[in-house]
């Protein structure tokens, strides 16, 4: 079976680094060389661009940045799609818009290409150690199929339903962790305020059940004020935006997601757009 990775940034390049360090037959293609280098010395085979570099491939795998850019590669009238072999699978791991998702899966079935929502929990270290979790939508027997290759990448697969309910979940996930790092932050900001040492808040708040488990190791770098990305604050300011066009597609209000989403915007707009997303914390703090 011939593998293609189509996205090699922070995500894509651990992923596609576990499937070659397995033995499998991986070819990747990115915008920027860098990463296709560093693959290739482990063993990939890379391509001049996303259309050479799918052809051959019996699964595609992509984790690009947005929807946009996954139209962009894939979609786009000559893109990557059309040059996919019959019947081949696409694996979309990227986290997007459910109805982009359906769009997506709509446009594989009139290229017979057989698509896949596979967004993952996790960031930076859980791709290096294969820990990711991935939120399947798509029907059972083509998850049996891929299923091998997600086991090499992640430690749990999640069916969570039909085409787009991968991309679904995966949205509610990311709007809980978006507001749990401005909760977290909002609440040891005016500790500090209140005379409460920064130390003991960030030692004790984490281990509250009124805490997000996540915010203990989200605490290190506010403690350390380093926030050496692992997941991109733009990229969380796109998951809110795609929530917030969701939310308006289904007319369902939502409230505190897009207060939030606004808090991102302009911590975005301030230039941190690629620290990580607890750089929130540092963004309030210095507002
Ligand atoms: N980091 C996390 O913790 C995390 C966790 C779960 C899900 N996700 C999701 O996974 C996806 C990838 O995230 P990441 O953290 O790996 O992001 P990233 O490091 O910013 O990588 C983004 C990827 O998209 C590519 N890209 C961006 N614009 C492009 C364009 N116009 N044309 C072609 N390629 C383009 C980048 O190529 P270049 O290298 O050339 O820029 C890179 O391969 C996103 O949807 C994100 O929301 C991230």
């Amino acid at each position: 079976m011939k593998i293609t990775f189509i996205g090699l940034g922070i995500m894509g390049s651990r992923m596609a680094g576990n499937l070659l360090k397995n033995g499998f037959d991986v070819t990747v293609w990115n915008r920027s060389p860098s990463p296709m280098e560093e693959l290739k010395a482990q063993g990939a085979k890379t391509a001049a661009s996303a259309n050479e570099a799918v052809p051959q491939a019996d699964v595609v795998f992509s984790m690009l940045s947005t929807p946009e850019v996954v139209e962009q590669v894939f979609l786009t009238e000559g893109g990557a799609l059309s040059h996919m072999k019959d019947n081949a699978i696409w694996v979309d791991c990227s986290t997007v818009n459910p109805s982009f998702s359906l769009r997506a899966a709509q446009a594989a079935a009139k290229a017979g290409i057989r698509f896949m929502d596979a967004p993952v929990a996790g960031t930076k270290p859980q791709a290096e150690n294969a820990e990711l979790v991935f939120f399947v939508g798509a029907e059972k027997s083509l998850l049996e199929e891929v299923q091998p290759y997600l086991n090499r990448m992640g430690n749990k697969v999640l069916h969570i339903g039909e085409t787009g309910k991968g991309a679904s979940f995966k949205m509610l996930v990311n709007i809980m962790l978006a507001q749990s790092m401005a909760i977290f932050s909002e609440a040891v900001l005016l500790g500090e305020k209140m005379g409460l040492s920064k130390a003991f808040l960030l030692n004790v708040i984490p281990n509250l059940a009124v805490a997000a488990p996540f915010t203990k190791a989200k605490a290190e770098m506010v403690r350390s004020d380093d926030y050496e990305v692992q997941f991109p604050l733009e990229l969380m300011y796109k998951d809110l935006h795609l929530a917030a066009l969701t939310a308006y597609e289904l007319k369902q209000p939502l409230y505190l997601a897009n207060v939030a989403k606004e808090l991102y915007a302009e911590a975005d707009k301030k230039g941190m757009g690629r620290l990580d997303f607890a750089a929130i914390f540092k963004y309030l703090e210095e507002r």
